[in-house]
């Protein structure tokens, strides 16, 4: 039955076909979109597994191509791909940029991301899809459908910010990766993990903005009852970049060794803000158990109260004491 959302998911995918034949086949997508992957150190079989492509930098390439394939207008602005202009004229939407599709977890292509290959500031690096009846970016995981076998096989999900990320971390060779990419963590996001694993592994980049956004992370996947752990890259580095600088042997070793509990991560990065005065140590405190009063199982939580107290030097009895008041008060 050719329902419109299946029309939305058949104009996709052609979409999907079109930028992938561009990178490889034409003079642009290969000077252009395949040498820019090449230079950032993007290996073929990873280009390929991906279905990167590329778009061409004028107006109508996409649009054109689609409807002398019979594919109709309506469903081109529906899934955001053309977008019609005030003299009623289509456009394309993703015009010189590499293209990254997004699939949903069973394959099929429900969206893009496309980057920019230029260094101007005023341009928006990443231009993605808009909501559609198929594409609901709350609702996705980047990569989830190349890496829900490995999730589960792993028993493990490692979470990153973005398109490049979860591509250079299947370089390394580790599958069992997804992005929430340009969007914040949602809920959705984690209980699609959870369908698949129980224990995630925050691999967020190593700005302000990424530890921000690894400290909200963490504190809804414990609320969902998920175990969570944390790698923390240098600041200026994102799992991307840092692939690229070591190699994928080094950064295996790298996020194996540099896992810590969410306990540990938020202990350092708040007590290196705090130094030694002891009314900021004791919101730290505070701020800790807070995220442990997330944890809807008694037991872990009382586990990792016991953990909180010897690595902040505090007694568990008021570290207990404090759990329960901030639970009451929560109920
Ligand atoms: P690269 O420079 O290609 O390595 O990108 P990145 O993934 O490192 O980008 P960044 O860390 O800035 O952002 C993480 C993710 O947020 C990206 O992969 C995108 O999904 C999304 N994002 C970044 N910039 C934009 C933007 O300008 N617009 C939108 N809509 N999303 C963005
Ligand atoms: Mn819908
Ligand atoms: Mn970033
Ligand atoms: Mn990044
Ligand atoms: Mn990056």
């Amino acid at each position: 039955l050719n329902s419109a959302r299946e029309s939305l998911y058949i104009v996709s995918q052609f979409a999907a076909g079109f930028f992938e034949d561009q990178l490889w086949n034409s003079a642009d997508g290969k000077a252009i979109g395949l040498s820019y992957f090449k230079e950032r150190g993007f290996r073929e079989d990873i280009i390929k597994k991906f279905n990167l492509g590329y778009s061409p930098d004028v107006w109508d390439a996409l649009t054109l191509e689609a409807v002398k394939n019979q594919h109709s207008e309506e469903f081109l602005e529906k899934t955001g791909l053309s977008i019609r202009n005030d003299k009623g004229k289509l456009y394309d939407r993703f015009r010189g940029r590499v293209m990254f599709p997004i699939h949903n977890f069973t394959g099929r292509v429900i969206g893009f991301g496309g980057r920019t290959l230029k260094t101007d500031k005023n341009v928006p690096k990443y231009v993605n899809s808009p909501e559609s009846d198929i594409y609901h970016k709350s609702n996705v995981l980047y990569g989830l459908f190349h890496a829900k076998k490995a999730i589960r096989d792993q028993d493990n999900c490692y979470l990153v910010e973005g398109y490049a990320d979860v591509l250079a971390v299947h370089q390394a060779y580790i599958e069992n990766v997804v992005a929430s990419s340009g969007t914040s963590l949602t809920i959705e996001q984690i209980k699609l993990i959870a369908r698949f694993t129980q224990n995630v592994t925050i691999l967020y980049d190593g700005d302000a903005a990424g530890i921000k956004a690894s400290l909200r992370g963490l504190d809804m996947i414990l609320e969902e009852g998920l175990n969570v752990k944390v790698v923390s890259f240098p600041d200026g580095d994102d799992p991307d970049s840092y692939m690229h600088k070591v190699g994928a042997g080094a950064f295996k070793t790298y996020i194996e060794e540099q896992r810590q509990d969410f306990i540990l991560y938020k202990a350092n990065i708040l007590l290196a803000e705090a130094g030694k005065d002891p009314i900021k140590k004791a919101g730290i405190i505070r701020d800790i158990v807070e995220s442990i009063a997330k944890i809807p199982d008694n037991i872990k939580a009382s586990v990792f109260i016991k953990e909180c107290s010897h690595l902040l030097e505090i007694e568990e009895r008021v570290l207990l004491t404090e759990l329960n008041a901030i639970k009451v008060a929560k109920s």
